[in-house]
């Protein structure tokens, strides 16, 4: 279980451009669970799992997994059990290597040794297997480097180099937003299937309604540090994309937009 308890963020503290975006701000997910986040640009939603990645610091509060309190533990220490997938495919994989020291380096997350260390040929073949899944023709892309490969293989890939090694955390942060919408699709069903077969923890961050309906156990809706939805996976089944805009329309109503 991932527990935020009272948490408090504040950028630029003491300066004129200083803003709190969280206070008090309490969040608890279940193992196993996959929330879809949803919120209007500037909700906290990246800030809120930069926190929980160790991104960036936080001025209050308690971060939980399984009741310890990881807050101090560094960054680097919590992508030991995190797979994090970001908006943009350049972050998060080596343009200058190929597809399979890039795989090996993902591969050997959080290891001290290089990165000859594993490329054997069971392994490769495994990293081929994995590729496989997807469909792109990406396993036979093994020696091109990453940089060549469009936005959409590439993000792809981050996927499964994400998912390598034995996580429990998979945090998605506008992971389709750059693809197409037949990649998007692709990549959507994927990101389902790799969270079920890994009974993963999964917060996935997206613009895309129809994702946050159709993916996911529970629904979370961000606004200024808050969330002001949250719904469980009963209460979701019955949720259609309209529901969620109504919501947005009436936030945007209260703020006089
Ligand atoms: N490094 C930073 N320094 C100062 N303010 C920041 C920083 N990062 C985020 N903020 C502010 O915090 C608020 C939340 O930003 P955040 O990036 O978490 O929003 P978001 O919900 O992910 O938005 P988007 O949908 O546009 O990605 C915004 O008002 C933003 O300006
Ligand atoms: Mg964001």
């Amino acid at each position: 279980m991932l527990e935020l308890k009272n948490i408090r963020k504040v950028y630029n503290p003491g300066e004129v451009t200083e803003m709190c975006l969280f206070d008090n701000f309490n969040l608890t997910v279940d193992e196993g669970e996959f929330v879809s986040i949803v919120g209007s640009n500037g909700s906290g939603k990246t800030s809120l799992l930069n926190i929980i990645c160790g991104s960036i610091p936080i001025e209050g509060g308690e971060i939980l997994i399984g009741g310890k309190n990881i807050a101090k533990m560094k960054e680097h220490k919590r992508y030991q059990t995190i797979g994090r997938v970001y908006q943009n495919p350049a972050v998060g994989t080596c343009p200058n290597l190929t597809m399979l020291e890039n795989m090996s380096l993902a591969d050997n997350k959080g290891k001290s040794f290089g990165l000859s260390f594993g490329i054997n040929k069971a392994r490769e073949n495994f990293y081929k297997d994995q590729l496989s899944i997807l469909g792109l023709g990406l396993e036979d892309k093994m020696q091109v480097k990453l940089g060549a490969l469009s936005g959409g293989q590439r993000q792809a890939a981050s996927l499964i180099m994400s998912t390598l090694t034995p996580i429990e955390f998979l945090i998605l942060d506008e992971h389709t937003a750059a693809l197409d919408p037949k990649t998007a699709e692709i990549i959507m069903e994927l990101t389902g299937k790799v969270v079920k077969e890994k009974k993963l923890t999964a917060m996935m961050v997206t613009h895309n309604l129809r994702y946050a309906v159709e993916y996911g156990d529970r629904l979370l809706m961000m606004d200024k540090g808050h969330a002001v939805l949250d719904k469980g996976a009963e209460e979701k089944k019955h949720m259609q994309v309209e529901d969620i805009l109504d919501v947005f329309t009436s936030i945007s109503i209260e703020c006089g937009n």
